[in-house]
């Protein structure tokens, strides 16, 4: 079983399949539209993880001179919880360590405890809340909290 973390290159996205995935992540997951507006921007990297050529994760980081925005970051159901989003988020960080970054921001629903946990694990910090940030289908509220990383 090989894993591949990859920057992907525009013409590699293919904003249909991500759709595909991060509507299988999330309570609402975004259109492939959303995916095409983001591709338009420079400043924003798409970055997949793929095990045995199919695609199993990817997230967006936005980055802005120095600082970089986590945009989203999901691992498909099925291969959740086997190390895969660390491997992941290890290598977008370690490339933004290279290229000289200095912080990372991301908002993280409250209760969303494994993706904090993975967080904290990466040294992320609780820096702000946002009082209820997220909004789920049947109207309850959630806050998100703001995670910062400073890069050493
Ligand atoms: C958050 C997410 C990307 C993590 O990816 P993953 O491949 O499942 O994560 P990993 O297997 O690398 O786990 C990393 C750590 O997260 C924690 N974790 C992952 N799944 C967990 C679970 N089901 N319960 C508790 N902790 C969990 C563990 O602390 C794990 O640490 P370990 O490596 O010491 O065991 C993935 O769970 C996901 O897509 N969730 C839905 C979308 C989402 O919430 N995205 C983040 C939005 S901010």
């Amino acid at each position: 079983m090989s894993l591949k973390v990859k920057m992907m290159t525009a013409k590699e996205v293919d904003s249909g399949l991500l759709a595909e995935l991060h509507q299988k992540c999330f309570y609402r997951g975004w259109f492939w539209e959303e995916f095409e507006n983001y591709l338009k921007n420079p400043s924003i990297q798409f970055w997949s993880v793929s095990q045995d050529q199919k695609l199993v994760g990817f997230l967006l980081l936005m980055v802005i001179i120095e600082e970089g925005e986590l945009l989203t970051f999901c691992v498909d159901p099925a291969c959740q919880n086997q190390g895969i989003g660390r491997k992941l988020l290890e290598a977008v960080v370690e490339t933004f360590r290279m290229n000289c970054g200095k912080e990372i921001l991301l908002d993280v629903a409250e209760n969303n405890a494994s993706a904090r946990k993975l967080y904290d694990s990466l040294g992320f910090e609780p820096f702000a809340i946002r009082n209820q940030y997220y909004r789920y289908a049947n109207g309850v509220f959630e806050d998100a909290v703001v995670m910062r990383l400073k890069i050493k």
